[in-house]
């Protein structure tokens, strides 16, 4: 289990930095097959991106995308649950026990798909 004492920390790899509101009740989640550390009220896109640089890969060039305009009109935070249902990850609160797949390893087992 993902240590609730360090969910304010982010990840030494992480494009984003917390800086405030560090307060708020820890969580986890798991991000590609791995469990991480999230604070209630966190978007997705703010849990994904405090531990990792990137949020998905374009379907075009391949190259990493980390969002764009943060408020949900650009189209650019696609990622899907376990279920395979695509949410925005800059629109979409995280929950604990969340499955985020930002790439085609499974959730659960860790498996490609
Ligand atoms: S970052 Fe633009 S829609 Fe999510």
């Amino acid at each position: 289990m993902a240590s609730p004492a360090l969910a304010h920390m982010s990840s030494p790899n992480s494009q984003l930095l917390r800086v405030a509101e560090t307060g708020r009740a820890p969580l986890s989640f798991f991000l590609d097959g791995v469990e991480v550390d999230a604070l209630t009220g966190d978007t997705v896109l703010t849990a994904i991106l405090t531990q990792q640089r990137h949020v998905r890969h374009s379907e075009f060039s391949g190259e990493p995308r980390a969002g764009f305009c943060m408020i949900g009109a650009c189209q650019d935070c696609w990622v899907r649950c376990e279920d395979g249902a695509r949410i925005r990850a800059c629109s979409t609160l995280v929950r604990q026990g969340m499955c985020v797949v930002t790439n085609r390893v499974s959730c659960v087992d860790g498996s490609a798909r």
